[in-house]
């Protein structure tokens, strides 16, 4: 049973000290956000994420996760220590490492004995080096740790299971010593066979990296087919299903939508660029990515232009906040695009979100919330399905087209058949299957 300390408890830190505590070791969970611990010590979860309080609650009955705001004794307690606060994009585009900072400054501070210091964060190539050298220098050359490299690969809305059961497991070291622990750590993986990855500190964050911005360059790609689509009549599902059954392809991350957003792809290949800059060149590839994505989110509003060209004074309800379903993390989501363009056009918005309205009115305070999707619906001039919550599927779309005001409905998730849409007297606009019925 090894003494774990997981230093941020947000979307990745909270699954990982639960995870790590159901794999048998002994995990605290320490953050300085007072509120969050308070939340947790009181067998709360401050976050929406599927099937987590059950493993939260389920361990820390078992004695083995604690929560604190006393980071310097968690280190101090623990020999294992994760790092997983936030790295937001700074002012050019960069991961802002300053929370990575303070943790290995803490972790410095406290090096009573041997430890591990993981990176469990998304952290530029070079991090890893860094992070030793503050160590060294702010511990007064105490060289009794080491520092690895773990990025995560989790979903949100689908954390838990990512967790417990991930495609793979990436560990970044060339110490014997901290490779054992780390090896001891994932136990639980490991003898199920989870293909786990040891490469050096470089490679580790590399492949975050290299990962993130495969993906968004993959959905940005059918993103622009379905555009294509749209126009020539052709039916991006279809497109996109043949496409998937060529093994080189796969047919996950296929879906077109409205554009990628979360807390990751945006931030991560911003990132990206950046670190190609920093190294004298550039990537072209995720560079067009990021461009396109952008025209896509703002593509929402044409849409909608396409049939109903003026907005002035019209009443627009928004379905879904979430940059996804079954989270209720706002962080870059489509909506927030295209809800300020809607407003800027002289649109009043109203919206709803079955989880996510308390995150984005943090950013929107002054939008009409509403408790459902008929309130939503009710009195608009059109409404625009964002995010593919599973409640969304399975609308009374009777009563929805007698709530509009005019059944102008555009569903950017190609969660409806535009031909069923259509023939219930909806005018109906899609991504990239708008007129696969000619
Ligand atoms: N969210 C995801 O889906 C996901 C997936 C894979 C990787 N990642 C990466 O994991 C990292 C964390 O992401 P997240 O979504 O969990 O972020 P988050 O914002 O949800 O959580 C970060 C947590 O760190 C805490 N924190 C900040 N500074 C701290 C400090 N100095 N000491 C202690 N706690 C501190 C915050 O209070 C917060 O609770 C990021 O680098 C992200 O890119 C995220």
């Amino acid at each position: 049973m090894k003494k774990i300390c997981v230093v941020g408890t947000g979307y990745v830190g909270l699954v990982t000290a639960a995870g790590l505590a159901d794999f048998g070791n002994s995990v605290i969970g320490a953050d300085i956000d007072a509120s969050k611990i308070e939340i947790l010590k009181n067998g709360g979860i401050p976050i929406y994420e599927p099937g987590l309080s059950e493993v939260v609650e389920r361990n820390v009955r078992a004695g083995r996760l604690t929560f604190t705001t006393d980071i310097d004794t968690a280190i101090r307690k623990s020999k294992v220590i994760f790092s997983a606060v936030g790295t937001p994009p700074g002012e050019g585009g960069e991961a802002d490492l300053r929370a990575v900072w303070k943790v290995a400054s803490s972790f410095a501070k406290n090096l009573n004995s041997y430890k591990v210091f993981i990176n469990k964060s998304t952290v530029p190539v070079g991090t890893g080096q860094k992070t030793k050298t503050l160590i060294l220098q702010e511990s007064g050359n105490n060289d009794n740790f080491d520092v690895v490299s773990n990025p995560e690969f989790l979903r949100e809305g689908s954390a838990v299971g990512d967790f417990l059961n991930p495609d793979r497991v990436v560990v970044g070291t060339r110490s014997k010593k901290a490779q054992e622990i780390m090896r001891d750590v994932y136990h639980a993986l490991i003898i199920r066979n989870v293909p786990y990855v040891e490469t050096n500190i470089k490679s580790a964050e590399m492949i975050k990296y290299a990962s993130n911005a495969f993906l968004a360059v993959k959905i940005t790609f059918i993103n622009e087919i379905a555009n294509l689509c749209d126009i020539v009549g052709a039916d991006v599902n279809e497109v996109a299903k043949a496409m998937g059954m060529d093994g080189r392809i796969s047919p996950k991350f296929l879906h077109a939508g409205p554009g990628f957003g979360g807390s990751c792809f945006p931030k991560d290949t911003m990132a990206l660029m950046e670190i190609f800059k920093q190294n004298g060149i550039r990537t072209r590839v995720v560079e067009a990515a990021v461009e396109a994505n952008e025209i896509q989110k703002r593509g929402v509003v044409d849409k909608l232009r396409s049939v109903m060209p003026d907005l002035e004074g019209k009443i627009i309800a928004i379905l879904g906040l979430a940059f996804k379903p079954n989270t209720d993390d706002t962080r870059f989501s489509p909506s927030k695009v295209v809800i300020p363009l809607l407003q800027e056009l002289g649109a009043r918005v109203q919206v709803y979100d079955p989880v996510a309205s308390d995150d984005f009115r943090r950013d929107f305070p002054g939008l009409e919330y509403k408790d459902n999707v008929y309130e939503a619906v009710r009195g608009a001039d059109a409404l625009i399905l964002m995010t593919e919550w599973n409640e969304f599927r399975s609308l009374d779309l009777k009563r929805v087209k007698s709530l509009l005001r005019s059944p102008v409905f555009i569903d950017t998730r190609n969660i409806y058949d535009p031909c069923d849409m259509r023939e219930k007297g909806f005018t109906f606009v899609c991504t990239g299957r708008s007129n696969c019925d000619e």
